[in-house]
Parts: C-alpha cells; structure tokens; sequence
C-alpha cells in the first residue's frame, strides 16, 4: 500500500466510522449470529497474494460487522460499558501511527512525561492521596495482579523474586462479591486459589469489617501470614462498596498491603459528593480504576496509582545490558512498573479526552447517567410488578420482574432477559443477588439518553406483559 491509497482508505474510514457511530442505532446492539457462524465464513487458508483493500473491506462490511456486538450503542446497558468517545478515538489513531513503543523513557520521552503528567491531574480531580504514584496499566486485572505481587514482594523482602516460592502460607482476602480477576491473579502469583478468603457481605453488599478481622486472627492464630486485602468500590455484580477506611484501618493494624479496586465506579471519584469514598485510602497502598470504563477512554486504558513506587519498581525492575540508558533514575522506566516490557503510548487518548471534555464537562456526564439510573430506580420501585434486588449506588440498577402469584422467577427473568436481547433494541446481563436471577441495566454508556433509558424500560415493561400472556393463553 502506498501513501496515496493509505489517504484514499484512510478518509473512507473516518467517513465509515463517522457514519457507523452516527447511526449506530439501526443495528441489532447484541450480534445475532449463531455459534462457529463467523468462522466458517471466513477462507481456512491465508491469501497467498496481496487482495485490494476494497475486497478487504467489502468483507469486513458482510462477514465481519454481522458479528460484531455494539459496545457503543446507547442501549448497551450490559456488564460495565467500555466507552469510546470522538476525541479518544482521534488519539488511538495517532497512538497506532506514532507505532511508538514506550518501554523506557528513551523509547519515547513525551509517552513516559505525559502519562506521568495526566495521571497528576486525575489524582488531584480524584483527591487521591498526593504523594501517591500513577502508571497506566493495560487492565484493572494486570493492576491487581501488580498490587498482589507487590504484597508478597515487600512482605518476603523480595526474595520470592530471587528464590521463588517456598512457603505457600500467605492469605488474601476479599468480599464473596468481588471480580474473578482478583481470583486469577492470586493463583498467577502462585498464593493458591485455596488462600483466597472471601469475606461475608452486609445487606448493602459490603464487606464484613468484623468478619474480615476474625478471618486475619484466625489466620494467624493458625501460622498463617495475612499478605493481602482487596476491597472494591463498585462490585461487578451490584456496585456495593466497600468501607476503605475500615480496610486501611486493618491493613495498618495487621500489617497488611491493601488494594482497592475501583475499576468502573472510580471514575465517580471525580465528582466531589463521592469523595467519602475513599476517606482512609491514605492508608492503604494501591488503587486501580479504569478510564476504559466510564471515563470515555477507549478500550484498554486502566490508571492504577499506589503510594510506594519504590516497592513496585523494585517487584519489577530488570536491567539487561542493552535495556540501560544515561538517564536512569531521573526519569519515569515504565517498563519496570508493571509485567510487560513493551507499553502502548495510552496516556495520548487518556490527554484527548480530558482536554476535549474539560474535568466540569466529565463531571455533566457522569452526573447526567447517576440520574438516569435514579430515575429507573423510581420507577422500578413504584412498578406493582418487579422489584429492585440492591441498593443503588451509582450508574446500575439491579431489579427483577416478580409478577404477583408467579413462583419460579428466576425462569421468568432468564426468559426475558433472552427476549429483550433477542430483539436487538437493548442489551442488558444478569447476575444472581442473595442466589436469585437479577436483571443488570447500566446506564453509563457514553451517548445514553433518557429516551434511550424511557425506551428500554417501556421494552421491558412490555415484553414481560407479553411473556406472561402468552404463558396464559
Ligand atoms: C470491579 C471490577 N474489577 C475488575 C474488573 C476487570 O477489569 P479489566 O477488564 O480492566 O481487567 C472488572 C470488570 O468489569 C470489575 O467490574
């Protein structure tokens, strides 16, 4: 391809994407297609020659976008949204043509000094603690797995680094409510899936302060060594909170490392009647929130900030010969604040979004969608027929249809919850609060509307009248 069918495909495509977003709304926002669909569509071989770039996209028109669910549709009310916006999608372009690979602060001085400088910024508009250190991470999973492996470092006085693990005594704890991710990283950092403590909740699906302390006393009354506790503001299932002060309160009294995971509710933080949220974080040693979330960050964008660089360089840090440089110690090495060698200039998106929106037109938007699920909140309340399953905390709404007389309702949720999807005009997930079927909306997704949110609740109101006829007739 030369520079001149780069321009010509390249302005097709902002047009396409232009259009797409524009209309986005015509398509069916769950894919519809059926199992290995795709795949069989799709040569088994490699093309031996070069294909034209209209054959190219012609496929990815007819095969490819078929298959593809709209995470950018309005009425994408399931799991967390992973939002784009106009100005991160213009700095993900610039970021793949730069191709600059920010390893080290050599490899790209303005990657390693911008990251540096915005993730400042998000401190401060988050009122994160002021000495603490950010560093973008690719997921709120890898964060994690960084805080974990931070623990057990500073704890053996990095030793397991040097001589692996010999002891397998350590204990994490966390709430029975917490993202599988923590889960994952516990056995990656070979603690052992069997150390994982998960703590009882409250009725407002958070952690158990009293339980969690007896479950640390136990422990050590056994010769067992509490390493790690990781509290959530905003679990997946309900958006329950944990009480950070009460963690850190622990943390500090047993000497444990505590890490706060706030991948999709954290961005809340930026508006100041959340900031109770994280009174006593000071005390901690980690937090992770995801931009890629509800901040209008494309896909993957995670900050994860935490209060002793020195002990996550040091959990980290490698230096083969031909990784040294002059400027070691004056200068941010990325590299050696997380796994991977190589690093993606993310921090440019991250710089466009918050510029174009400005902090107060951030601060509208998160607004705008807590009111949104306010609103849906009400009206689930006052309907004769479902029922709110959790507290409401943020931009999600937890209810179920319970139509009076009707027993097995978690058959009748599973049921519509498949109709609503099936029908393209919404896509919403499950869960299952105190063990029973619960309908999940998220009303974060960065272009809904209340029409989009009247719409949906009009469909689901509808549907389960329909479902129900049809059960009688
Ligand atoms: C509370 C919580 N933590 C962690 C994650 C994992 O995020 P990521 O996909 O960035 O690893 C999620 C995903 O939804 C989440 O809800």
């Amino acid at each position: 391809m030369d520079k001149e069918e780069f321009r010509k495909f390249g302005h097709e495509l902002i047009d396409f994407i232009a259009d797409y977003r524009e209309n986005i709304e015509r398509y069916p926002v769950k894919s519809q297609v059926a199992p290995r669909e795709i795949f069989n569509r799709l040569p088994p071989k490699a093309p031996e020659e070069a294909e034209s770039m209209e054959e190219i996209l012609d496929d990815f028109r007819q095969i490819i976008m078929p298959g593809v669910t709209h995470w950018q549709h309005p009425s994408f009310f399931a799991y967390f949204p992973a939002n784009a916006s106009y100005p991160s999608l213009l700095g993900e372009m610039l970021m793949s043509a730069l191709g600059a690979q920010c390893m080290i602060w050599d490899t790209s001085p303005a990657a390693a000094e911008l990251e540096e400088r915005v993730l400042d910024w998000l401190k401060h508009e988050m009122s994160l603690p002021g000495t603490w250190s950010g560093v973008i991470q690719d997921t709120a999973s890898t964060a994690t797995l960084c805080a974990i492996l931070t623990a057990r470092e500073k704890h053996s006085g990095y030793q397991i680094n040097q001589k692996g693990l010999s002891t397998a005594n350590y204990r994490i704890y966390c709430s029975s409510e917490t993202h599988s991710s923590i889960e994952k990283a516990v056995k990656i950092a070979g603690i052992g899936r069997g150390n994982l403590v998960l703590v009882e909740v409250d009725e407002k699906f958070s952690i158990d302060l009293t339980a969690l302390e007896n479950h640390i006393r136990k422990d050590i009354a056994d010769g067992l060594v509490p390493l790690c506790i990781i509290g959530t503001i905003g679990t997946t299932s309900t958006t329950g909170v944990d009480e950070v002060s009460g963690l850190s309160a622990l943390g500090k009294k047993y000497n444990v490392f505590v890490h706060i995971d706030a991948a999709f509710a954290g961005t809340a933080l930026i508006l100041p009647e959340f900031r109770y949220l994280i009174q006593g974080l000071e005390d901690a040693d980690s937090f992770v929130f995801n931009p890629h979330k509800w901040m209008f960050t494309n896909f993957d964008c995670t900050a994860y900030y935490v209060k002793d660089k020195e002990a996550l360089i040091r959990t980290f840090s490698i230096l083969p010969e031909y990784l040294k440089t002059d400027n070691q110690g004056l200068v941010n090495d990325y590299r050696d604040w997380g796994v991977p060698l190589g690093r993606r200039f993310r921090a440019l998106k991250l710089w466009f979004v918050i510029r174009r929106f400005g902090m107060e037109g951030l601060r509208e938007k998160i607004r705008y969608h807590i009111s949104l699920a306010e609103w849906l909140e009400q009206e689930i309340v006052e309907h004769p027929d479902f029922e709110l399953m959790a507290p409401r905390e943020f931009s999600l709404v937890c209810f179920r249809w319970s139509p009076s007389g009707e027993t097995d309702l978690d058959s009748w949720n599973e049921k519509l919850l498949q109709h609503l999807n099936q029908s393209g005009a919404m896509y919403l997930t499950h869960t299952k609060v105190n063990g029973q079927y619960t309908l999940r909306i998220v009303t974060a997704q960065t272009d809904v509307t209340m029409k989009h949110v009247s719409g949906a609740w009009e469909k689901i109101m509808d549907a389960a009248l329909q479902l129900r006829k049809a059960s009688l007739a």
